[in-house]
């Protein structure tokens, strides 16, 4: 089996997750029907949604069940637009940053090319911190017309923490609500919805050890963005559909673990993940550690190899038994320079040379050793491969 050392793609199932997945698999009834099987699948789900509220201190009712994040993001993204628009208020401006993931990028991009939204981003540090003063100056030339803020918590590819609590007090100037897409966060920082002061929060799954396919959006209760799905009015009618009990107990289960494990598995990969980054700058002078000296959570690394490209290494590593990403994919699996590395100020040939090595919950210090084994041998092999 390869080392997998892919974990902000997606992490291992947890064994309490599966655990609570096949045993409520075993359950039947619908949560909404009223006959005594509907009511014990309810209180299951009930009863995930308390834990999920807890482990990122938000209140029960904040919890929206969804498929995970990229759905969260597009609702809150639009559906906080089109709230704030609902009567004719003419919020039009949405402040966000180059270096989201394509899941709020894009819901971004759609609502202005299709609804006439006005999108500034802010400026961002080399290393990849939010320039907090570009976010003031967006904040004080717009401040009635925002519709709203959304800049993710961590950065899933260099894993630069943006200090939210601060978004959200510079925000409260004008009152404009603000969003983040925790899906990178949790599990790996501290959350605390209700002290934050977010309107929303995204949230997934499969990247603290639930299976891929659940998630919610966490909405406070004063806030109603519109839904995307019309139906039963299940989840406060923020999202109809027959509610997924299963996978519900199933994150419910791994965000248990992932956040009672937080302060020791962070405090463990950090030191492995400062081992790596030592280890590759002594072997690869010229690599960039692209988000050093960063606040930052202590499981991504994130490299710039000058002079290889990202594919060539993804492809060489892999023959080693080694798998890692570059931090950005299409569709199809083809990659393209780090939309992320471009965002922080790295030209094309520097983003197209990236490799991101995260950290989980199963790694072992044998596993970065093979990984730093094998760069040793491919490296000379990929910078022979790059185009010249
Ligand atoms: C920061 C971030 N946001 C959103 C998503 C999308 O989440 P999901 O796969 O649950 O749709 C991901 C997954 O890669 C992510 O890393």
């Amino acid at each position: 089996m390869s080392v997998f050392l892919d974990h902000a793609s997606t992490t291992a199932l947890r064994p309490s997750a599966k655990k609570a997945l096949t045993e409520a698999l075993d359950l039947l009834g619908n949560p909404s029907s009223v006959h005594s099987q509907g009511r014990s699948t309810r209180e299951l789900l009930e009863a995930s949604r308390d834990t999920v509220a807890k482990a990122v201190g938000a209140n029960r009712s904040e919890i929206i069940f969804n498929s995970g994040g990229t759905e969260g993001n597009n609702h809150a993204i639009k559906g906080i637009y089109w709230s704030q628009n609902q009567t004719g208020a003419k919020k039009t401006v949405i402040i966000s940053s180059e270096t989201e993931h394509h899941a709020v990028i894009d819901p971004v991009q759609w609502l202005a090319k299709n609804q006439g939204a006005e999108v500034h981003f802010v400026k961002h540090f080399a290393n990849g911190m939010v320039d907090f003063e570009s976010l003031k100056a967006l904040i004080s030339k717009h401040g009635p017309s925002v519709a709203l803020i959304t800049l993710m918590w961590v950065n899933n590819e260099t894993g630069v923490i943006t200090d939210i609590p601060r978004v959200v007090q510079m925000a409260s100037e004008f009152q404009i609500p603000v969003h983040t897409d925790a899906v990178a966060a949790l599990g790996h920082i501290p959350i605390d919805f209700q002290a934050s002061g977010l309107t929303a929060m995204s949230l997934s799954g499969h990247k603290v050890g639930a299976p891929i396919g659940i998630g919610a959006l966490v909405v406070a209760r004063s806030a109603k963005p519109i839904s995307l799905v019309h139906g039963g009015g299940q989840e406060r009618a923020l999202r109809s559909g027959t509610m997924n009990y299963p996978l519900a107990a199933s994150f419910a289960a791994a965000a248990t673990d992932a956040t009672a494990e937080l302060k020791e598995e962070m405090n463990r990969l950090t030191v492995l993940r400062d081992e790596v980054e030592a280890r590759v700058t002594q072997l690869v002078p010229s690599a960039i550690v692209t988000a050093s000296g960063a606040d930052r959570a202590g499981y991504n690394a994130h490299f710039i190899f000058p002079g290889t490209q990202s594919d060539a290494l993804l492809f060489l590593l892999d023959q080693e038994g080694v798998c890692v990403s570059a931090g950005s994919a299409c569709q199809a699996g083809v990659l393209g320079p780090s939309h992320v590395a471009i965002g922080m100020g790295f030209d094309q040939a520097q983003a197209s040379a990236c490799v991101r090595v995260t950290l989980g919950f199963t790694t072992t210090a044998d596993d970065t050793a093979a990984f730093i084994r094998a760069l040793a041998k491919i490296h000379p092999i990929a910078l022979q491969a790059a185009p010249a």
